[in-house]
């Protein structure tokens, strides 16, 4: 039996056979802030419930905890993405951060702050740390030759250019790299540039920016990588960088940009990747002020806390270069480590919205109990960067079978004998002390497995005791017990040795599923559990009545969940009554009589902006147009318009699309939606006037 002592901050605990000592460690720990121009998706909750999971587990091991977490709002993509709704980029943050907060909040995410980088305490210490590298010299102002659109009066992002590859003559391509030959090059080597802001040419322009001297931290980065804190993986991609050599890093952007002023540069904007990993301290400051804790206690040089950053493998540099360097630079503590997680697949596939494998947090609430996904997720991660599959006929099989079939079966099994013959009441010892032992003696190993972030060996674990628990129960069979009035002592026994069982089960899963553990938390009497609670068994108590932990998940659920964001194909579908009709050149034309509500409400019909428009060769009906709706990419679409209209009258024009139909190969290039005229046809086919005043991305309704 162990003894369990708590003195101020110290926990100490003897149990026969391990003696173990520790202090109340003090941890801060984040996740990356997901951009406020888009909603939360699947991928974004495997890192916000690893993070979850491991935070939950170090309170529960008595730890001080903490995560914080904010929206990332600075920059040209939150910035345009306003512009063209028509609203101040503040709207646009405050309407997404409450998306966010609704989404979290859903899943369980025990925040204990979601803030903004778009905030006083930001602005504050992203001036404080400017200057403190400005002081010491890390700062350097040089000119630059940049990509500028005269039209829109800005200096464009190489995303913000597209054109056809210098290598491969691909057209389309963004500036930076070319998706289809994988060359890397700088916006001004692209052919036949256009600024997707406006459609016209780029011109190239000067500007001073601002330099963060990056090589000057090659020593101190170096000895951080080694510090044996990082994943092998990830300590290996530093080498090959450090091998690469350190170049200096460009902070600053120019006006128009949605962002900070840099102290003393009027029109000079800090790029919003300087602010972003500010945003952690940012958000943790805010909350200090509330709490009344001391901020620099946390951020000091050489800080006893600990600080641990969780992130996708794609914005490694960032953390793991820039950032550390930066706090170095600027006097402050470096984190204790950076947990790198890989990306998240559906079905197999890369999560995309054209293949159906796209899913938001929101549409996976609204469908389908979020906790059953935590454990999923979690019987899925490993400590390493490997991406992890979410194939929903395995989702559905496993949730049913280990938490419904497994877990919450043993409850169900025992509590109606308890309830009928002993009025809820534990009997005042177990029948089997050495099978109890066995389920507390992988405590450690259990706890160890949390620690190291290697959730899926830990589910195995639990899941293995879980069985025994059922085989215990399986063996000595109370319902034929409970049939015979001279075995009625044993029937006790067995179900208070299962109930046991089960109350040492749901302490090692409390930090995945939180809200299945509170409600059996109240079926066992009502005390919130910690992690050396189960060194007690539970006996001589009367617990509660047993209400349902937890419901089989159906596949058709799952599957509607697939359709929520994915685009229609209005063909396939049964519910339109239509008639075949044939046409005088002998081919067979679909007269459609009638769309349900339904169908019609599956259509994404929006408010488009032509950015460009460009003759086709070899088509003498289609003009290629490239159109703003509304989202974070302009898409492609091929319109037989030509007769109608010259492609530079139609440059800012407006027009109605349906956005969601699928993307459709045809001998020009991929169609990425369909414009919507109407006319007679010739000269008089019809867009929207341009006096609407819509906007892009606004919706049909
Ligand atoms: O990649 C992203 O989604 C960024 N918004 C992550 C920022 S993390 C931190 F540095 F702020
Ligand atoms: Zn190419």
């Amino acid at each position: 039996m162990a003894v369990k002592t708590r003195i101020r901050g110290i926990i100490a605990v003897r149990s026969i056979g391990f003696s173990l000592s520790m202090s109340k460690r003090r941890i801060l720990v984040t996740s990356a802030l997901p951009y406020a121009n888009g909603p939360l998706h699947l991928g974004h909750m495997v890192e916000t419930v690893q993070t979850d999971i491991w935070v939950r587990y170090q309170q529960l091991r008595g730890n001080e905890c903490i995560y914080v977490c904010a929206d990332d709002t600075h920059g040209t993509p939150i910035m345009l993405r306003a512009q063209s709704e028509g609203i101040t980029p503040e709207e646009l943050i405050a309407r997404v951060a409450a998306e966010h907060k609704a989404d979290l909040d859903a899943f369980d995410i025990g925040l204990a702050n979601f803030y903004s980088t778009h905030s006083d305490e930001n602005r504050e210490l992203t001036y404080r740390l400017y200057d403190a590298l400005d002081r010491a010299g890390h700062i350097e102002r040089r000119s630059v030759r940049q990509a500028y659109d005269e039209k829109a009066q800005m200096f464009l992002p190489d995303r913000y250019v597209k054109g056809t590859c210098p290598r491969c003559s691909s057209p389309d391509q963004y500036g930076d790299a070319c998706e289809v030959c994988g060359a890397t090059y700088s916006p001004s080597e692209l052919k036949n540039a256009i600024s997707v802001v406006s459609g016209t040419t780029p011109v190239e322009r000067e500007s001073e920016h601002f330099f963060f001297k990056l090589g000057a931290f090659e020593t101190m980065l170096r000895e951080w990588t080694r510090s044996g804190t990082l994943q092998t993986a990830v300590a290996n991609k530093l080498d090959e960088w450090f091998a690469a050599g350190l170049k200096d890093w460009d902070i600053s952007r120019d006006a128009p940009y949605f962002g900070f002023e840099i102290p003393n540069a009027p029109g000079k904007y800090f790029y919003v990747w300087l602010d972003a990993p500010v945003g952690y301290m940012a958000s943790f400051l805010n909350l200090c002020r509330t709490k009344g804790w001391g901020f620099e206690t946390w951020w000091k040089a050489g800080s006893e806390t600990e600080l641990y950053h969780f992130i996708g493998k794609d914005i490694l540099y960032f953390h793991s270069l820039f950032w550390p360097a930066v706090l170095h630079g600027a006097g402050f503590r470096t984190p204790t480590a950076v947990h790198v997680h890989g990306f998240l697949t559906v079905n197999g596939e890369k999560m995309s919205k054209s293949r159906g494998t796209f899913i938001t947090a929101k549409a996976w609430r609204e469908h389908l109990p979020t906790e059953p996904l935590r454990y999923f997720y979690a019987s899925r991660l490993g400590s390493g960067l490997d991406d992890l599959d979410l194939d929903l006929n395995e989702f559905v099989a496993k949730v049913n079978s280990d938490i419904v079939g497994k877990l919450v079966n043993i409850a169900s099994r025992c509590a109606g004998f308890l309830a009928r013959g002993f009025e809820n009441r534990l009997a005042i010892k177990l029948p089997d002390p050495a099978l109890y032992e066995e389920f507390t003696d992988q405590a450690q190993s259990i706890g160890e497995l949390y620690e190291n972030r290697d959730f899926a060996a830990a589910m195995r674990e639990i899941m293995s005791l879980t069985d025994k628990a059922n085989l215990y129960i399986d063996q000595n069979k109370p319902w034929l017990l409970a049939k015979d009035p001279d075995k009625a002592t044993d029937v006790h026994l067995v179900c208070t040795q299962a109930i046991n069982l089960f109350r040492v089960l749901i302490v090692y899963l409390k930090p995945v599923l939180p809200r299945l553990v509170a409600q059996a938390e109240q079926f066992l009497g009502g005390q919130a559990l910690d992690w050396d609670d189960i060194q007690r068994p539970l006996l001589a108590v009367k617990i509660n009545a047993y209400e349902p932990l937890a419901t089989r998940i159906d596949t058709a659920s799952v599957a509607r969940v697939l359709e929520v964001d994915k685009p229609v194909e209005i063909a396939v579908s049964t519910d339109i009554k239509s008639t075949n009709v044939k046409k005088p050149d002998g081919d067979t034309a679909t007269l459609i009589d009638e769309v349900s509500i339904e169908d019609f409400a599956k259509l994404d019909l929006r408010i488009a902006k032509i950015i460009h428009a460009e003759q086709v060769e070899g088509a003498d009906k289609l003009l290629k147009l490239l159109v703003d709706v509304g989202d974070d990419k302009t898409r492609t679409i091929f319109a037989g318009i030509r007769s109608a209209y010259e492609p530079t009258a139609l440059i800012g024009r407006l027009t109605l699309v349906f956005a969601n139909l699928k993307p459709r190969k045809m001998r020009f290039g991929v169609s990425e939606g369909m414009v919507l005229a109407a006319g007679p046809g010739g000269k008089d086919i019809f867009i929207l006037s341009p006096d609407t005043g819509a906007q892009p991305g606004m919706k049909v309704k």
